[in-house]
């Protein structure tokens, strides 16, 4: 057994050109919804990331022929079996739990692990199974297993309480062969969700208004192969952003980046004192002299986004007076913050909110990713940190930062990554 960490020095400013691969929070439901079609299906762009070869294992394991070349996917589920993905593996991504809504719609029944919670949150599915019920499935809990089955499921309006990312996605997926119309009312509008839809749209589902709070799935008769491009990794080209910023002096170009998906971030940055310029396909950064602090508040899109959080808390540890930061998102989304102050950093957690002062300097330390994102903040607080900081667990970053070593390398960063033996 091993365990692997970064070493990271402090970055001297960052500079040239880094490319942003395609978004883990597209590829996933992408990937599940391929197992509605029973030809085959190309997939471009799709980062290599753990939870990616996660999701492929899982349509394997279900008898789908899976094949990757670089970014590109293929998945044919023609001879698909409808059967209880293997516990452990399901257990390792909660978007798992996206197979229940392909393998409802195909089969009319499935058997899914009951996903726990994580390190951010106790993430229900009850929105997921509210929307399942709704449509007609029994739904029944025993053993950890949810089974779920609806011989045909019917078309019905269904509200969410909350515009739920993985409710939206499920309730779209188990929709898209269920008799009539499906209205999702109050359902999320994030990027990934458009690219979900023009995917099923692309095999030839009928979804509309994806991108508003209210989508309707009309149901068809079947679905045949197409290929289909990912959408750029909003969160990815943010976080490499607020590096930039991080780090003074820093003229970095990001490319492959939707600027529209970016624009509350792009706002923030802004209202810091940070420039930025947009072009087509892509966003520059110009850190010249230091940032002023600001307010936060995470929302569902388009608001502030969630999973950029700990990294914009871990730019402001170092910005010039104080800023609050409020996470409305998610219940327990501060673990990191903790690493932080060890780094001398000046955070306090009050509840759902934190107030952090910018400190002179941080210093670098031994410190440890608590999950995916608190990973990203404690290496872009490494970039300012004197000193080189040694960041553990890092196997939550491997989760959603594709190449990441050699992408920071690539615009002058002194990172390594060291094996140990356990
Ligand atoms: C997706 O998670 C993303 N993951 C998350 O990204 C992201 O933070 C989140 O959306 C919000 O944008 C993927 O797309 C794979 P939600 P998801 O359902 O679908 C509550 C990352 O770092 N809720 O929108 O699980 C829930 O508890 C990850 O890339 C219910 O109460 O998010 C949470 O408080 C982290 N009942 C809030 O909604 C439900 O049935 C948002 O959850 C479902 C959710």
């Amino acid at each position: 057994m091993y365990t692997e960490k970064y070493l990271i020095k402090k970055a001297a400013p960052l500079s040239g050109t880094v490319e942003i691969s395609g978004s883990k929070n597209a590829a996933l439901p992408v990937l599940a919804a391929s197992l509605l079609c029973s030809g085959k299906i190309t997939v471009l762009n799709v980062p290599k990331l753990s939870d990616v070869d996660v999701m492929l294992d899982l349509l394997a394991y279900f008898g789908a022929d899976v094949k990757r070349s670089a970014d590109t996917v293929t998945v044919d589920c023609g001879s698909v079996q409808n059967r209880t993905p293997e516990y452990e593996t399901a257990k390792k991504i909660r978007a798992s739990f996206l197979l229940a809504g392909a393998l409802l719609g195909r089969f009319g029944s499935c058997s899914m692990p009951m996903p726990g919670g994580c390190g951010i949150g106790l993430r229900p599915v009850d929105l997921h199974l509210k929307g399942f019920s709704a449509m007609g499935a029994d739904i029944t809990l025993e053993h950890g297993l949810v089974h779920i089955s609806a011989p045909r499921l019917h078309g019905v309006s269904i509200y969410l309480d909350f515009p739920s990312v993985g409710a939206t996605e499920n309730i779209m997926l188990a929709a898209v062969y269920a008799k009539g119309d499906t209205c999702i009312c109050n359902c999320a509008t994030e990027p990934e969700i458009v690219d979900l839809a023009a995917f099923i749209n692309k095999m030839g589902g009928k979804i509309e208004g994806a991108g508003t709070d209210s989508i309707t799935v009309h149901g068809v008769g079947s679905l045949s192969g197409c290929s289909y491009g990912i959408l750029p990794d909003r969160i990815e080209a943010g976080t490499y952003m607020l590096m930039a910023a991080a780090v003074s002096g820093s003229d970095l170009c990001i490319k492959n980046v939707v600027p529209q998906h970016l624009a509350p971030v792009i706002h923030k940055l802004n209202e810091t004192g940070i420039k930025i310029i947009t072009g087509e396909d892509l966003i520059r950064v110009d850190s010249c002299g230091g940032i002023k602090n600001t307010d936060i508040k995470t929302l569902p899109y388009p608001g502030f986004p969630t999973d950029m959080q700990a990294q914009f808390m871990a730019l402001m540890t170092t910005g010039k007076g104080s800023g609050i930061v409020r996470e409305t998102v998610f219940e327990n989304r501060f673990m990191y913050v903790s690493e932080l102050n060890r780094m001398g950093a000046d955070i306090k957690i009050d509840g759902r909110s934190a107030v952090v002062n910018g400190v002179s300097h941080l210093s670098g330390t031994a410190v440890k990713a608590t999950d995916l994102r608190a990973g990203a903040a404690l290496v872009t607080a490494a970039l300012m940190a004197e000193g080189t900081t040694e960041i553990g667990e890092i196997h939550h970053i491997d989760r959603g930062y594709e190449n990441l070593e050699e992408k920071l390398r690539g615009i002058g960063v002194d990172i390594c990554r060291i094996r140990e033996e356990q």
